[in-house]
Parts: C-alpha cells; sequence; structure tokens
C-alpha cells in the first residue's frame, strides 16, 4: 500500500480531481462500509479508489464470488492499483460517467453497492449529475449507494435523485477533514 506522503505528492498535484490532500481514515472506511452485507453482495462498484486504502477494506471483507470494480482516472494511482494481485478485482482507468458502458462489456447487469470517494463539488454540476443518475440506474432494487464528502451540499441533490426517505447521513469527526457520509438505497 501506498504510505501517505505518495498519496500527498499525487493528490496536491491533481488536487481539483483528487479533492483532498490524505486518505480516508480508518475510521472513516469503518463507516462507509458498515451498512454492506458481504455475506450476499456479488458486485461492488468503487469510484475514486486512489491509493486503495478503501479497497483493500473491501476485499478483505469481500467473499470469493464477489467482484470488485474500481473506476479511476488518475494515471499513477491506476497503476498502482493494478499491482494488486486478487482475481476478484477488476481496475478500470475510466471516469466514473462510464459505468453503464463499462458494466455492459463486463456482461454485468446490476451492482449491489456503490462505494464513492468522489470529490462531487469539484466536478462539473453536469458531470456529477450524470454519475449519480445513472449509477442508480446500474443499481439492483434496495442496493446501496455509498458517498462520503466534506460538505453537506449534495444532500439536496441526493435526495432528488434518489427520493428523500431514502437517503440517510451519518458524520465522522476522527478525519481530515471531518467527513459525512451519505447512503442511499434504490426502491
Ligand atoms: C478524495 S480521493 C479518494 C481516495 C481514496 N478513495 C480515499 O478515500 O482516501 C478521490 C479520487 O477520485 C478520483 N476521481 C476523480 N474524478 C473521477 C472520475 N470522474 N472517475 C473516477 N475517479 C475519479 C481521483 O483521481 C482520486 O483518486
Amino acid at each position: 500500500m501506498q504510505t501517505k506522503k505518495a498519496f500527498f505528492k499525487e493528490a496536491i498535484k491533481n488536487f481539483k480531481t483528487a479533492g483532498t490532500i490524505t486518505p480516508s481514515s480508518r475510521f472513516l472506511i469503518k463507516k462507509m462500509l458498515h451498512s454492506i452485507d458481504f455475506n450476499t453482495a456479488k458486485v461492488i462498484v468503487e469510484y475514486g479508489p486512489g491509493n486503495g486504502i478503501i479497497t483493500h477494506q473491501i476485499l478483505n471483507k469481500m467473499q470469493s464470488d464477489c467482484v470488485l470494480i474500481c473506476f479511476e482516472i488518475n494515471t499513477h494511482f491506476y497503476k498502482h492499483l493494478k499491482e494488486i494481485n486478487d482475481g476478484r478485482l477488476i481496475v478500470l482507468k475510466s471516469s466514473a460517467e462510464n459505468i453503464l458502458i463499462e458494466l455492459k462489456k463486463l456482461n454485468i447487469n446490476f451492482a449491489d453497492y456503490f462505494i464513492s470517494s468522489l470529490p462531487l463539488t469539484m466536478l462539473p454540476k453536469l458531470v456529477s449529475q450524470n454519475i449519480l443518475v445513472k449509477s442508480k440506474h446500474a443499481l439492483r432494487t434496495n442496493g446501496q449507494f455509498i458517498q462520503y464528502q466534506y460538505s453537506l451540499r449534495f444532500y439536496r441533490k441526493f435526495k432528488q435523485i434518489f427520493n428523500k426517505n431514502n437517503v440517510s447521513l451519518n458524520f465522522e469527526l476522527a478525519n481530515i477533514p471531518p467527513a459525512f457520509i451519505y447512503k442511499c438505497i434504490k426502491k
């Protein structure tokens, strides 16, 4: 796994797409993964894995018949993730916007969970909107879209797309910076 220093170096060079300079804390990761049923999950998608700090935790918990598909646009992080030697992992150098096309190429109809670290507030409005709408489309019924953010700016957008009764909010102070965790369920 890459060091915090290596992550910092790459993130600062690409601040607009990385959206932070430190990887997620173990406390934040625990809350992000808390509601995943790893006994039944068959397809998990991760957006913006970066140095793989969440990826490794997901792989540790996943069953052998589950697949994890990662979307990462940063070349340095992509190459680093490709070094993970695990047959259940598919790493794509592709934007989250391509979710529907990429799943189709893999012959996968639906995902059970999305784990997203995308810096939604830093992406063009239309791009973030497209990613959320397409991801909902690719989620199975009762599947979850889980996202952390450093502000509440996307709360309304999540409620618009997933319906307000299906969006819940959590918070983790022990992260730099402290983060909100959105959990959206597709009904
Ligand atoms: C905040 S970092 C998260 C890193 C790591 N998952 C963590 O939690 O510490 C955001 C990551 O999203 C990636 N990213 C930004 N826009 C993306 C997009 N449209 N599709 C896929 N990945 C993207 C960045 O390259 C960066 O690695």
